[in-house]
């Protein structure tokens, strides 16, 4: 089996191939990454080939053509939602991602790719796959964009094309990530140098946060999927960052109380929380790890 893993030097691309060669240790596999988020530290272990470029770089992925690849992860994106520059955006996550798609039609390879949670920006909770979309800032709508051609993509060239709507990823390996990386790790990193714990006011936003071990499961998962479909992957449950200081605080043995202040972006999704149905029916997965469970491996598999 022949696997290419786009943007597998980031934060979920870097988990998803360790453990890609831990279950299937004569699988060949290649990763694609730029380096203008993820970092090679991420790759310690990783025994394939590694190609440095853009997805955006048609001549580059079209020169993977003879790979003939069996699934292709591509993860590869923007991922720093406060990028407002809406031509660099569509180009990189847009373009990269039909270039991705291009290449996939030539060797008849299986596509699952990263869309986001992002794409139902303020929309009722428990969102679903079949609500309308509200992308509230470019990253979003790049995602809703790859959503669109993902699925007329897969009509028209009979690809199977899985797209998976991540929520709220936390987890070992998400440290180069700074301002974009998750609250918990933010948060946990603040209160393990003792310093107090400072977010928006006042601490009641909500996010499905999920644990980097179950999303590497859901995106594993799709490779058994038998339609093209785009589905969530959440937990289902919505934790606020006020509970999120407290279950660190509960780890750490500390007892620091929020400090919060404004809010500086009008573009904040304020709660998420997946409706994880469709993920069940399509996928046979279901979250395994609660937040508190969660949490509790991160910090004591000493990520500081
Ligand atoms: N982490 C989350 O909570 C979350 C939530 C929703 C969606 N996602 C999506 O999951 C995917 C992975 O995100 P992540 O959290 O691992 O972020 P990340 O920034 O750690 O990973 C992205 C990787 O892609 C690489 N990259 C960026 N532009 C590239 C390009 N033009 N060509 C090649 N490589 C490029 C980066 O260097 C990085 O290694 C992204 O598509 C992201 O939008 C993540």
């Amino acid at each position: 089996m022949r696997i290419l893993i786009t943007g597998g030097a980031g934060f979920i691309g870097a988990n998803l191939a360790r453990e890609i060669q831990t279950r299937f240790p004569s699988a060949e596999v290649i990763i694609i990454d730029d380096f203008s988020s993820g970092v090679s530290k991420n790759l310690e272990g990783f025994k394939g080939e590694l190609i440095e470029g853009g997805v955006e770089n048609e001549n580059l992925i079209d020169s993977l053509n003879r790979k003939d690849f069996d699934v292709i992860f591509h993860l590869a994106a923007i991922t720093d939602t406060t990028v407002d520059d809406r031509e660099k955006m569509m180009r990189i996550n847009v373009d990269g991602f039909k270039n991705i798609l291009n290449l996939a039609r030539k060797g008849r390879s299986q596509v699952v790719y990263a869309s986001s949670a992002g794409v139902y920006g303020n929309g009722p909770i428990p969102m679903r796959e079949s609500q309308k979309l509200s992308p509230l800032n470019a990253y979003a709508l790049s995602k809703e964009k790859m959503d669109q051609m993902a699925m007329n993509f897969a009509r028209e060239a009979g690809l199977k094309i899985i797209g998976l709507r991540y929520f709220n990823v936390y987890g070992r390996g998400e440290a180069h990530k700074g301002k974009s990386s998750s609250m918990v790790w933010q948060l946990a990193c603040q209160m393990e140098q003792g310093k107090i714990p400072r977010i928006f006011k006042y601490g009641e936003q909500e996010r499905d946060f999920i644990y980097i071990k179950d999303v590497v499961e859901a995106t594993i998962r799709a490779m058994e999927v038998k339609e093209s479909s785009i589905v969530n992957v959440g937990t289902g449950k919505k934790t606020s960052f006020n509970r999120i200081i407290e279950i660190i605080n509960e780890v750490l043995g500390t007892d620091f109380k929020p400090e919060y202040f404004d809010n500086p972006y009008d573009f904040y999704q304020n709660h998420t929380q997946a409706d994880t149905s469709l993920a069940e029916r399509v996928l046979g997965f279901k979250a395994g790890w609660s937040i508190e469970e969660g949490i509790r491996d991160y910090i004591l598999g000493r990520i500081f």
